[in-house]
């Protein structure tokens, strides 16, 4: 039944992904949500496409979305979406960003798409039915120890107000891990470790937009996603741990050890 639900999000996460494609490097205008935190006239034109793909199936689904807060009438399904992740890299044409979609119904997640324009890549998953990157199985790494990890972080946008707070567990896990990245578009950093390509990830807080498609992409490859204490993830706002599962206990304790979560209340509001 889902599949239907899939393959309607796939359709409205490649239309973003041509006007992503299209728009990249042609200089679009920007505004600013905050001190540090971007919006581009593509993030609204994608938000545009996808809301129209959504609502033109499924007129009585809610829709959660970055970029407007939209009336919730109290549907089982609730479509979240990330029209552009990866903005601030957009705005300044460092190529790493996709729209991100997922629908959760009853309160559970059952399908994601992460959709990489530059690189034709497109991450998917439903309940049950494995994650796929353009329709081959994926899998998560075998590394069993934070020393042989490759690592992916980011940095929420209240950075400059919490930088010491924000920058104890980087510094921790720094000389822990092999490698660090920071690539600037958590759903991709989701679906990198869902893929192999790294064994770990974590960030102070995500929203709901950020991480629900790439969360069911990472689970049905094989993955653990988990809040920052290494307890279970709810549908809002929170700080996420994300790994192949093996190194999980090793990364949750590392953070503990640089204070983590209790020095991390997460901003209120979705
Ligand atoms: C941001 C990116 C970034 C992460 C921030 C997010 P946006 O999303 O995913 O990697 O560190 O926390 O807010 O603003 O580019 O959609
Ligand atoms: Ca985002
Ligand atoms: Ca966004």
């Amino acid at each position: 039944m889902s599949w239907r639900f899939l393959a309607v999000a796939i359709e409205a996460a490649l239309r973003a992904g041509r006007i992503q494609r299209e728009r990249y490097g042609s200089g679009v205008a920007v505004e600013l949500k905050g001190e540090i935190d971007l919006v581009t006239e593509v993030d609204r034109a994608c938000e545009l496409a996808i809301l129209e793909t959504i609502r033109s199936r499924y007129p009585d689904h809610d829709i959660v979305t970055e970029e407007t807060d939209l009336a919730r009438t109290g549907s089982r399904h609730v479509w979240y979406v990330d029209p552009l992740d990866g903005t601030t890299n957009f705005a300044h044409g460092y190529p790493m960003f996709c729209a991100s979609i997922a629908l959760a119904v009853d309160g559970e997640i059952v399908a994601g798409v992460v959709h990489d324009p530059l690189r034709d890549e497109l991450f998917s998953a439903e309940k049950g039915g494995g994650a796929h990157l353009n329709g081959r199985r994926l899998e998560v790494s075998k590394a069993a120890r934070l020393i042989e990890s490759l690592l992916i972080t980011g940095f929420p946008y209240d950075l400059h107000d919490r930088l010491e707070e924000r920058l104890r567990p980087f510094n921790r896990m720094a000389g822990r891990a092999r490698a660090i990245r920071r690539d600037g578009a958590a759903a991709l950093d989701l679906c990198y470790v869902a893929a192999g390509r790294a064994d770990g990830f974590w960030e102070a807080i995500l929203k709901p937009w950020d991480m629900h498609a790439g969360r069911i992409v990472l689970a049905e490859a094989g993955g653990r996603a988990t809040r920052l204490d290494g307890g279970p993830l709810g549908l809002g706002p929170e700080g996420v741990v994300a790994t192949n599962g093996k190194i999980h206990d090793e990364l949750v304790a590392v953070l503990a050890e640089a204070g983590v979560p209790a020095a991390s209340a997460a901003p209120s509001g979705a």
